[in-house]
C-alpha cells in the first residue's frame, strides 16, 4: 500500500463536525509560521475552497485534480496566501469521485499526482479536506494512502458513539493510516464538566490508539462567522481586531466578539500539538525502519 509523504487526512465525521473549519485554520496557521502547505480540497461542496477565499468555478471547480487523475496532466495549484496554495474542488470533483468508484487501481491513481507534487519539493505538507463519511470514493482513497489522520469531533452521545465507530473502522481499514488524535470542537468555554467528560470518553475510547489533545476548540459561532465574512483565518482576523482603536470599540463602531482572540489562541496551541505528534510519530516511524 502507497502513502503519501507528509500528508494529514482531516476526516471521519458526518456533515458538520467541522473538518473543514479544522483542516483550513491549521493549513492558515503552519503557513503563517512559514510551513509551505497544500490544502487539497476533496468534497465537490467546495468549503474548504470558499473558507481560503476562492471561487471554485473561477479555479475549475475541480478539474485540475481530475485531469491530473484521469489525464495524467501535471497537478495545478491555486495560490490562496503566501506559504499556502489550494487542490480547487467543485462540480467536477463528483465525477472524479464516480470515475474512482469502477477504475482499477484507484488508490494508485489518487496517489500519483500528490507524491509527483512531494518529490517536486514544492511543499513540507498536505492536508486533506474530506467529505463526510461514506459520500465519496475520494474520501476512501485520502484514507488509505493517507500518512496521519486527524479526526475532529463534537460532546454529546452521538458523536461520542460515532468515535466508537471509528475505533472499530480503523482496525478494518486496509490503510496504514495513522491517528493523530481526536479534536474536541464546538465545546462551550464554560462547559467544565462536559469538558471533563468528552476527553475522558474520548482518551477510553482510542485507548492504546491515540490520546486526546489538550487543546479544546470552544464553541463561538459568532466569532467564526464574522472571520468567515471578512473573508480571512481566524489567526488573520484576531490580528486584524488587535488594531482596532479602543474607542472605536467602546462606541460600537467596530464589534469584536469578545471570545475570538480566545478561539484563535485555541487553534495556535492546537497546531502546535499536531506538529508535536507529527514530530514523535516521525521519530518512531524512523525508529522502526
Ligand atoms: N468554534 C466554533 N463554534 C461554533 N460553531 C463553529 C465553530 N467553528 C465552526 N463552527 C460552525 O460549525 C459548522 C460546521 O463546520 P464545517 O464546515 O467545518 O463542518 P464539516 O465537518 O466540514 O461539514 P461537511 O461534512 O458538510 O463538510 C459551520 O457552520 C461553522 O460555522
Ligand atoms: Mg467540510
Amino acid at each position: 500500500m502507497r502513502t503519501i509523504p507528509d500528508s494529514i487526512v482531516v476526516g471521519i465525521g458526518k456533515g458538520g463536525s467541522c473538518k473543514t473549519t479544522l483542516a483550513t485554520q491549521l493549513s492558515g496557521i503552519w503557513a503563517s509560521e512559514g510551513k509551505r502547505v497544500l490544502l487539497a480540497d476533496l468534497d465537490m461542496q467546495a468549503s474548504a475552497t470558499k473558507v481560503v477565499g476562492l471561487d471554485p468555478d473561477q479555479h475549475g471547480a475541480g478539474r485540475h485534480l481530475m485531469d491530473s487523475i484521469m489525464y495524467g496532466d501535471d497537478l495545478v495549484t491555486v495560490k490562496a496566501r503566501d506559504n499556502l496554495d489550494v487542490i480547487v474542488a467543485g462540480r467536477h470533483t463528483k465525477t472524479l469521485s464516480n470515475h474512482l468508484v469502477t477504475a482499477s487501481g484507484p488508490a494508485e491513481a489518487f496517489a500519483l499526482p500528490f507524491e509527483k507534487l512531494m518529490a517536486s519539493g514544492r511543499f513540507d505538507r498536505i492536508v486533506f479536506d474530506l467529505p463526510p463519511s461514506g459520500s465519496s470514493r475520494l474520501a476512501d482513497m485520502a484514507m488509505q494512502t493517507g500518512k496521519y489522520l486527524l479526526v475532529p469531533t463534537s460532546a454529546g452521545v452521538d458523536n461520542i458513539d460515532g468515535l466508537r465507530v471509528l475505533a472499530g473502522e480503523l482496525d478494518e481499514l486496509e490503510s496504514e493510516i495513522l491517528l493523530l488524535g481526536v479534536v474536541l470542537m464546538k465545546i462551550s468555554a464554560g462547559a467544565t464538566r462536559m469538558r471533563a467528560d468528552a476527553q475522558r470518553d474520548v482518551a477510553q475510547i482510542l485507548a492504546g490508539v491515540a490520546d486526546p489533545f489538550q487543546t479544546i476548540i470552544r464553541e463561538a459561532g459568532a466569532a467564526y462567522d464574522d472571520s468567515r465574512k471578512a473573508g480571512l483565518f481566524l489567526h488573520e482576523y484576531a490580528e486584524w481586531a488587535s488594531t482596532i482603536s479602543v474607542r472605536n470599540q467602546i462606541q460600537g463602531r467596530i464589534k469584536i466578539p469578545t471570545n475570538l482572540s480566545d478561539l484563535a489562541r485555541e487553534f495556535y496551541s492546537l497546531a502546535d500539538e499536531v506538529d508535536d505528534r507529527i514530530a514523535l510519530a516521525e521519530r518512531l516511524l524512523e525508529g522502526r525502519q
